[in-house]
């Protein structure tokens, strides 16, 4: 069965095991005084959201924090992956700070020490201020400073504890697919904004990384999505699609930070919408970071759209099996990525997979929640990992998305990731088969 035949023995030492989760989708923004991010704005305005719901009490973690940290610490995990809501330590983006917002996340983080849990903080997971928003949000080169300033003031008040910073999850969703696709907030759909933001959102890291390292903050990184995207033919200009998809998704993050350019299949439609002298700003952006996210779901097949504008791609459904977000599972595309990522980008610089599960279809019975292909999902990709490792990749770490069933942004809380079944009428959890499983193969060593 899957997962018995792995042990934490298959790992290098000090491997850290850890679960996922962001403030928004399971904290409730409702709770503790916080102020409005574009995520609630976004949700509460018609055909954003499927079913019209939004995070304002999502898993009520904002209450139920120290039994969901035992959830973790039972599960006899290492580490735990959160995120900081800056609307609720900062409700209006800049300035006056929520005492009681900040107050929760310093309990938060002595609840994981006091569990032996090592706290790996992310400060931006979407839930920019609403109060920002207005202003141009990511758009507005000014971004740059608010999230400088914003991460100094966090790290200010957790960054003797926490184990590590990542600044921002997964640009290519902060800027693309919020600013081009208009799938998450603040749902625009506009080239420009979305060239702007592309490279604003590389900024505010780096500046971010500036002020934080002046202040001696340790362990600084950023979390960067990725797919194994691939032409759905050989037809060369789906070939070129594939090429271009790449170059947008996988590469643009990727080389501005490491290499300080951004790559000319993307660049060739983007330039003329880009901010004036933006190449001024790459050598902040390529300042050195201490480890690297890599978050990594499914493979994507690509086929060129000769009814669209550039960069004129269109998907299309391939023959794997997938989850219930429909996404092509493919654990090799796991391998190919950190084993590449060590080749061609980061060298020997350590690596933690910051994301990776699945979406299912999870039949409940009492007490009991089967979800046996979330297991083997689990298993394959872990042995993708130990695959890369093998290849050379320096893997330090796997976080499992997600701790808990939560609200999946534009789809609601239809799409279930969670290791523990939430019901989002009681808000009662339950464990599910993937979760005990994974508990006793972090019992066993040999
Ligand atoms: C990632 C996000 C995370 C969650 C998973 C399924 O893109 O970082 O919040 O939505 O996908």
């Amino acid at each position: 069965m899957a997962l018995q035949d792995l042990s934490r023995g298959g790992f290098p030492d000090g491997f850290l095991f850890g679960a996922a989760t962001s403030a928004y989708q399971i904290e409730g923004s409702g709770f503790g005084s916080a102020g409005l991010s574009h995520w609630d704005t976004f949700a509460a305005t018609p055909g954003n959201v499927v079913g019209g719901e939004d995070g304002r009490r999502a898993c009520e973690h904002y209450l139920r924090w120290e039994s969901d940290l035992d959830l973790i610490r039972d599960a006899g995990m290492d580490a735990y992956r959160f995120s900081v809501n800056w609307a609720r330590v900062q409700p209006d983006g800049q300035g006056r700070l929520n005492a009681e917002g900040m107050d929760f996340y310093d309990r938060l983080v002595d609840g994981m020490l006091e569990r032996g849990l090592k706290p790996y903080l992310t400060l931006y997971h979407w839930d920019l201020p609403a109060a920002l928003s207005r202003r141009g949000g990511w758009v507005n080169r000014d971004v740059a400073d608010w999230f400088a300033d914003y991460a100094r003031l966090v790290t200010g008040r957790l960054g003797d504890r926490v184990a590590s910073v990542a600044t921002i999850n997964e640009p290519w969703c902060v800027a693309w697919l919020s600013h081009f696709h208009g799938a998450h907030a603040p749902g625009l759909r506009d080239v420009s904004a979305a060239a702007h933001a592309m490279h604003h959102v590389l900024l505010a890291h780096g500046r971010a990384l500036e002020a934080m390292r002046a202040e001696g903050v340790k362990n600084l990184g950023i979390v960067l999505n990725f797919e194994h995207i691939a032409p759905a033919t050989d037809r060369p200009e789906d070939v070129r699609a594939a090429a271009r998809e790449d170059a947008i998704y996988n590469r643009w993050f990727i080389e501005a930070l490491t290499k300080g350019t951004y790559p000319a299949e993307a660049l060739a439609g983007l330039e003329r919408w880009m901010p004036g002298r933006w190449q001024d700003d790459m050598a902040g952006i390529r300042a050195p970071l201490d480890w690297l996210g890599v978050n990594y779901y499914r493979r994507a097949l690509k086929v060129h759209d000769p009814d669209s504008l550039w960069p004129a791609i269109a998907e299309t459904p391939g023959p794997l099996p997938k989850s219930s977000m429909g996404w092509e599972i493919y654990p090799e595309g796991l391998r190919h990525r950190l084993a590449g990522l060590a080749r061609d980008h980061v060298g020997d610089l350590p690596i933690y997979v910051t994301e990776n599960g699945m979406a299912a279809e999870d039949s409940v019975l009492g007490e009991t929640v089967d979800d046996a292909v979330r297991l083997d999902y689990i298993d394959t990709h872990l042995r993708a990992v130990q695959a890369a490792i093998r290849d050379g990749a320096n893997v330090r770490g796997f976080f499992y998305w997600s701790l808990l069933d939560n609200y999946e942004w534009a789809f609601g809380y239809d799409k279930r990731f969670g290791l523990v079944h939430v019901d989002f009428a009681t808000l009662k959890r339950t464990p599910k088969n993937s979760y005990h499983a994974l508990a006793r193969m972090l019992r066993r060593n040999e």
